[in-house]
């Protein structure tokens, strides 16, 4: 089967990574996201929706696709009261969220719930399932998941037009024997969205990188493995046990949005919290901790002390602060 099928059913099928009982994206699960890693993450979004229904105007609500455990609603909830709802693939994960937002408005397709106003996506598409294709002379092969007597293993075939044609489109500068996660699920995904809303703004964050400076790492391609917050092994090994992840590719996010007639921003995460006010926030944070240091209270002065270290976290210009957010509005 073409990995994206393999993936859908690792991460989505029944016994997948995502399907359990499990909420996979919080300090006890797989990974750590920015939202889990500080509240300030959810708080700075509440700031940019409120901006946008400033603009926007009535009808307006927020949607969050791939909500996860709700961290980011949650923070964005407490600076910012809208109508908010959340999508979400996992049952565990909607299973959270009900505690997050009002009955019924957690439901697993987001075409139930998209309206006029705001979409965020936090590390949704590095999780959508894509095709890996390899470069061969002038064209494209395609990696296929093949069961050989019970083991599962890579194997090479011609690729599918639509995988041949996305690669060409959006590979940037490639060699031979270089690998390109074809992420025509992700750019699908963007047009969806935008056509869906009408009016309002599509936010998109993660790791990832523009076309050409993915290009470095084109020789072995981007796809991996998490699992208990360490690189896992292989995606073949252990299906269903492992998150399978790869790098977003911006350009093709940002032609997709463009194609569907948005206007678009690209941002770093780092400088995009900044505007919003985070590095103010450090300020704060830092002349408080003085005053406590000096009235000597020393638990909250430790607390507020954590509270700076994870916002360093978001900040990470080679950590979390490096993450892309493209803004897409229509
Ligand atoms: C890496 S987690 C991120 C969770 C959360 N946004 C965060 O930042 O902590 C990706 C989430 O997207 C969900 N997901 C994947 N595909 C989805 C889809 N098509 N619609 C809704 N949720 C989806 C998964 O179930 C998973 O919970």
């Amino acid at each position: 089967m073409p990995f994206d099928e393999f993936m859908e059913r690792a991460l989505y099928g029944p016994g997948g990574f995502f399907a359990g009982d499990e909420l996979r994206s919080e300090k006890a699960g797989d990974f750590l996201t920015s939202p889990e890693v500080s509240p300030w993450f959810g708080r700075m979004f509440g700031r940019f929706v409120a901006r946008e229904r400033a603009r926007l105007g009535e009808p307006f609500r927020l949607v969050e696709v791939g909500a996860g455990s709700g961290s980011l609603l949650a923070g964005l909830l407490a600076e910012c009261d809208v109508e908010a709802w959340a999508v979400e693939r996992s049952p565990a994960a909607r299973h959270r969220l009900a505690q997050v937002v009002a009955p019924g408005r957690v439901v697993e397709e987001m075409g139930d719930a998209l309206g006029r106003g705001v979409v965020i996506a936090n590390e949704l598409l590095d999780n959508l399932p894509m095709a890996i294709a390899v470069r061969r002379g002038d064209g494209w092969s395609e990696q296929l998941v093949a069961d050989r007597g019970g083991t599962l293993a890579i194997v090479e075939e011609p690729a599918r037009p639509a995988v041949g044609e996305w690669a060409d489109q959006f590979s940037g500068p490639v060699e031979e024997g270089d690998i390109v996660e074809v992420q025509l699920q992700a750019t699908r995904w963007v047009a969806e969205v935008l056509a869906a809303i009408g009016t309002g703004s599509l936010v998109i964050i993660d790791y990832g990188a523009t076309a050409e400076e993915l290009e470095p790492r084109r020789a072995k391609g981007t796809l991996r493995t998490y699992r208990s917050h360490h690189l896992g092994p292989d995606p073949l090994l252990e299906p269903g046990a492992t998150d399978i992840t790869a790098d977003v590719n911006f350009t093709a996010v940002m032609a997709a949005a463009r194609e569907a007639g948005a206007a678009v921003e690209l941002h770093r995460q780092d400088d995009f919290l900044s505007e919003l006010g985070l590095r103010d926030v450090v300020s704060q944070l830092r002349r408080e901790e003085l005053d406590l240091a000096r009235s000597g209270d020393e638990l909250a002065r430790l607390k507020i002390r954590s509270d700076l270290t994870d916002i360093g976290a978001l900040l990470n210009p080679r950590g979390l602060g490096d993450f892309r957010i493209v803004v897409a509005r229509v």
